[in-house]
């Protein structure tokens, strides 16, 4: 029996963003770009491909006007990074106008075109010209950000880990131990690196569950920032399993921790340099920091447990991030500490309903269960592997790395949950 929540679709379930060639691209670094277009059908996915997370960094102008509007703009302005153009001359006449934009343009800039013309000789005489990429249009946003992200991401470095973040609904509601309990399932079922970031270094309870007590840790990597590079951050890890590494919080309270907007950034991006998977347990605030790390995240773990407080914050969450986060799939959801005895509740499908997102699942409320795995210092999966709720956090391993959907003998499982759901409220 299983607790997933989930009917099989698998179209609504795999985890990729919309644009799958978007989760293979790393963060486009600090760069300005300025961008001529002549129509609306190349300005547009320009402009969403600059509200783009991968470009949070990056600076980006679009200009309406083609190369002559260029030409003129950079008489007197310095060119930035990149300039992307839009053209929809006849190749020959293309080549020409581009000989006026070289001579304004700084050797150091890089340019892109977008053309009309599916063109061999073009494309060969704008290659030899230094032309970075020629792109015939229709475009879309993804284009846009793969192209800027081929030019200026390190095609040499490793390939970006994912990080997926948990945050709660409210305080206390399980997120922390959800987010342990599927670092650990990850590193154990699929052999794969996995690092825990604790950043609740107030009151952060991962030291406690994987039974660790380093000396160094998260703290020393954000009051330090200029000090992290991949050797120093190994140094901060406490090994919690074979493949599980932890960034423990100190869990003290000698200092506050009034962090600002990017305070986490540096760390997060090293670790995603190192390991394939990296689980960020956020704390149940809201500040600069937080709203940062989150809009940065590859994916996004809402634990909420079903009352009302939940479910308003929950629909909070879920429409700033959509915001924040434009081309990304909405936050997963898990609904967790279900069927408290005695505890009137929303039922699952009243809680879905104004979020327009389906619960992954819905983990029942089980003290002595959990009660015994946190003062052992083990998780769930070490206590007792054949449990339903290791099962489903098992499943929910899977679909968070989109290595599968539901599966469907789970079927029976869910309509059964569902049912009990329903009777219960
Ligand atoms: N399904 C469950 N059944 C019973 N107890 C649970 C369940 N899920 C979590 N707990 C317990 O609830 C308590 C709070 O969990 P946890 O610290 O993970 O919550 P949190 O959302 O991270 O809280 P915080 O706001 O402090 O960060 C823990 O004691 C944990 O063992
Ligand atoms: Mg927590």
């Amino acid at each position: 029996m299983s607790n997933l929540a989930y009917e099989t679709d698998p179209s609504e379930i795999v985890t990729h963003e919309a644009e799958p060639v978007l989760q293979t691209l790393r963060p486009v670094p600090r760069i300005s770009i300025q961008a001529f277009c002549e129509t609306e059908a190349v300005s547009s996915p320009i402009e969403r491909a600059g509200e783009d997370r991968r470009m949070a960094k990056a600076h980006l102008k679009v200009h309406m006007g083609g190369v002559a509007t260029a030409v003129e703009f950079y008489q007197t302005a310095a060119t930035p990074n990149l300039i992307i153009v839009e053209s929809s001359s006849e190749p020959k006449e293309m080549v020409a106008s581009l000989q006026q934009l070289a001579q304004v343009c700084d050797p150091s800039s890089k340019v892109v075109i977008i053309g009309h013309y599916n063109d061999v000789w073009l494309y060969r005489e704008l290659m030899r010209a230094g032309i970075s990429e020629y792109v015939v249009a229709p475009i879309s946003m993804a284009d846009i950000v793969s192209v800027i992200a081929n030019i200026f991401v390190d095609p040499d470095a490793e390939p970006v880990g994912r990080s997926i973040a948990f945050l709660g609904a409210k305080g206390g509601v399980g997120s922390s131990t959800l987010a342990h309990n599927l670092a650990w399932a990850v590193s154990n079922l699929f052999e794969s690196e996995v690092v825990v970031a604790d950043l609740d270094l107030a009151f952060g309870t991962a030291n406690i569950n994987f039974d660790q007590d380093p000396a160094q840790g998260i703290a020393e990597a954000v009051f330090s920032p200029e000090r992290i590079d991949e050797v120093y951050l190994d140094r901060l890890l406490a090994q919690c399993a074979e493949r599980l590494s932890l960034l423990a919080a100190p869990s003290t309270l000698d200092r506050v921790y009034d962090f600002d907007a990017e305070a986490f950034a540096q760390i997060i991006d090293t670790t995603q340099r190192t390991a394939p998977v990296l689980v960020l347990d956020i704390p149940h605030i809201w500040s600069g920091w937080t709203k940062t790390t989150l809009a940065r995240a590859d994916e996004i773990v809402i634990t909420a447990m079903p009352d009302l407080a939940n479910l308003r914050n929950t629909k909070n969450l879920i429409d700033t991030l959509k915001k924040l986060r434009p081309n990304d799939k909405p936050p997963k959801l898990i609904l967790n500490q279900t069927g408290i005895p005695k505890r009137p509740e929303i039922s699952l499908e009243d809680f879905s309903e104004p979020l327009g997102v389906t619960p992954l699942a819905a983990i029942p409320f089980d003290p002595q269960f959990f009660g015994n795995a946190a003062n052992n210092g083990r998780m769930l999966g070490e206590m007792d592997a054949k449990n339903p709720i290791v099962e489903t956090i098992n499943d929910l391993a899977h679909i968070l790395t989109g290595r599968r959907e539901i599966k469907a003998k789970k079927k029976a499982g869910l309509s059964g949950m569902l049912e009990r759901l329903k009777r219960k409220s």
